[in-house]
């Protein structure tokens, strides 16, 4: 050990694993830029990580995984509460103690040939009353160098908690014991994984996945899965949610937290780049966050976030100098590629880049030539990048007090159904259309993509109890907020009949979040027209100066609101609330019937009445 550990608990849970696990060594990292170089640098020699062109990426890394390890695994992620009912029916659960059961079988011995790594970090800014201090114990260097970035890591993590400070215990390993003289693999993994967590306790073990949010237990396990329930017990919000700063021409600043399920574009919406005409008017976007909130009441009555981490994990696909030239500046030195393809330069390559090479090898190590009609990246591969080098970083992202909060957004990925954009009536609207929240189904999780599956705030694979015993402290929140943020529902994924998108997107949706900024402040510029759903703009009140792909009646496409599909909509509402009928808030009845005499009180198809409209509805 390189320095003092004086915190009794620590050292005594450490010498406990180690007797379990049997590693060879233990090594306690220090979070030092020269640990990390020595890391790589192991790394590099044992084929799990290849040095990248220093010329075109300096200082960074791909490592390419097991082809059966490329992604969160839902279907083996456990909320082992003391009662079944408390982890709630939309979670794995297993009784704990049959559980540390099973987990102590497979994680005896299961680190023999291997280094055990010792890695404190802190979720939040290092000492801020709003962090959380976690250690996690892992076999892999890969995580240990991806949590130097992902987190603030370190010895100084072990100087705050002192000793007597708390702290999350995180027990990882990938599974894969070495016998003497048995040759390593670069990407070691088991077939059997466990990703559990023991909300009671306070404890996380994750079993046989070296991948992302498996692996790196500060983010989904610790910030979000653990983080949520010690934010239901204390009175706070821990979310699945960019966190971004909205400047207009006056210098007002507003903030907001948007809320999409993985891989809905989350990174690319926290460092949007505004339409020229905008940015030339004096509007300005700052980051956060790109995916998880800290959020709580302030003195003054408003809600305050953080963002836990200190890096990005993006999706790489997808990603470019047009799309989103922040995360590319983020990502092009000192950085992490996982899956991604390699260039013959020694640089790194994804679909959807601004260039596509005639030549590369994929991320499963084979020659790929364009137009061979395979990918050359994984659809959910990643770059791990310090957040301090996204240049749209906001001056406030590491205020230990936050920022505040004046909108919620939530969104999902519906080629139908869900209008461009909407305010709901009030917060209780707002919880509603949060919790019935649905999207296509991704690659950032194992198994089907498109079909569309509720996931209420973004957060189904990420809340550690029970989802609504969740909206009701959403709800208990709310009447206890005096100035709580305005909920604003969003879908830039709307269809036309021949599938293609009726949205721009990208920089485009500045125009969106303009109106929402004008809502939230409560400024008359911001005018809306009242719908079945909730307030939504007119025409008029959408600034599309420099936009002429989107007309007027494709406008009226997205916002239209259907009574048929709306009735379907509100039948597959229906179909979630019925699992959690014993704890369902009873608000959720009544506004789900509000609702629906809305939709029989206007036309069959609700579309938004424009001026020469003859005869316009709800005028
Ligand atoms: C992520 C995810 O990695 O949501 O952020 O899967
Ligand atoms: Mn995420």
């Amino acid at each position: 050990m390189s320095y003092e550990v004086k915190n009794q608990q620590l050292l005594d849970w450490v010498k406990e694993v180690a007797e379990l696990c049997q590693p060879k060594g233990i090594y306690w990292c220090d979070g030092t830029e020269e640990e990390y170089d020595r890391l790589c640098g192991e790394l590099v020699a044992a084929g799990t990580f290849r040095k990248l062109n220093p010329e075109k990426r300096p200082n960074s890394y791909l490592a390419w995984s097991d082809p059966g390890d490329v992604a969160r695994v839902e279907d083996r992620t456990f909320i082992c509460s003391l009662a079944k009912q408390d982890a709630g029916p939309t979670n794995n659960w297993m009784p704990p103690k049959e559980m540390k059961k099973t987990l102590t079988g497979l994680f005896k011995g299961c680190m023999k040939g291997r280094t055990m790594y010792v890695i404190p970090f802190s979720m939040g800014p290092l000492g801020s009353n709003i962090a959380k201090i976690g250690v996690e114990i892992s076999d892999s260097a890969y995580v240990a160098v991806n949590m130097k970035i992902m987190t603030r890591m370190g010895k100084k993590v072990i100087d705050v908690l002192g000793e007597s400070g708390e702290f999350v215990p995180c027990l990882h390993s990938v599974g894969a014991p070495l016998e003497p003289g048995q040759k390593d693999v670069t990407w070691p993994c088991n077939k059997e994984k466990y990703i559990v967590h023991f909300p009671e306790e306070r404890s996380i073990w994750s079993f046989g996945s070296g991948y992302g949010g498996n692996a790196l237990l500060g983010k989904k396990c610790l910030a979000l899965r653990i983080a949520s329930k010690i934010a239901k017990d204390e009175g706070w919000l821990a979310e699945h949610m960019l966190i971004l700063g909205i400047e207009d021409p006056k210098g007002e600043k507003t903030y907001l937290g948007a809320a999409f399920p993985s891989a809905c574009g989350k990174t690319n919406l926290s460092m949007l780049v505004p339409p020229e005409h905008f940015q030339k008017d004096g509007w300005k976007v700052s980051t956060v966050g790109d995916d998880i909130a800290w959020i709580k009441p302030g003195p003054d009555g408003q809600l305050y976030a953080i963002n836990p981490e200190a890096g990005f994990f993006g999706v790489a696909p997808g990603t470019s100098f047009k799309s989103n030239p922040n995360a590319m500046h983020s990502c092009a030195k000192n950085s992490i590629f996982t899956n991604v393809a390699l260039t013959e330069d020694g640089d790194v390559w994804w679909e959807g880049m601004d260039w596509t090479p005639e030549k590369c090898t994929d991320w499963q190590g084979n020659e790929w030539t364009k137009g061979c009609g395979r990918n050359a990246a994984h659809p959910n591969s990643r770059f791990t990048s310090p957040a301090s080098q996204c240049p749209s970083i906001d001056p406030e992202w590491e205020n230990p007090k936050g920022v505040p909060m004046r909108a919620f957004v939530f969104g999902g990925r519906r080629n139908n159904v869900i209008p461009l954009v909407y305010q709901a009536f009030n917060w209780s609207y707002g919880v509603y259309l949060a919790a019935t929240m649905g999207s296509e189904t991704t690659a950032a999780a194992v198994g089907a993509i498109g079909n569309v599956r509720r996931d209420p705030f973004a957060m189904l694979p990420f809340t550690g109890y029970h989802m609504a015993d969740y909206f009701n402290h959403w709800l208990q929140i709310g009447r206890t907020t005096p100035n709580p943020p305005r909920i604003f529902s969003v879908n830039w994924f709307r269809k036309d009949a021949n599938g293609k998108f009726l949205w721009p997107g990208f920089g485009e949706n500045m125009r969106i979040l303009k109106w929402i900024v004008e809502r939230a402040q409560g400024h008359s510029a911001g005018a809306a027209v009242e719908s079945p759903l909730g307030w939504m703009p007119r025409y008029e009140a959408l600034d599309w100066t420099g936009l002429d792909s989107v007309s007027r009646d494709q406008f009226k496409e997205l916002m239209s609101i259907d009574r048929d599909t709306w009735k379907e909509e509100i039948l597959s509402h229906e179909e979630l609330f019925v699992k959690m009928y014993d704890r369902l808030p009873k608000e959720f009845l009544h506004i789900r019937e509000l609702i629906l005499s809305g939709l029989w009180r206007s036309p069959e198809h609700w579309e938004q009445f424009t001026p020469e409209d003859e005869e316009g509805y709800n005028d």
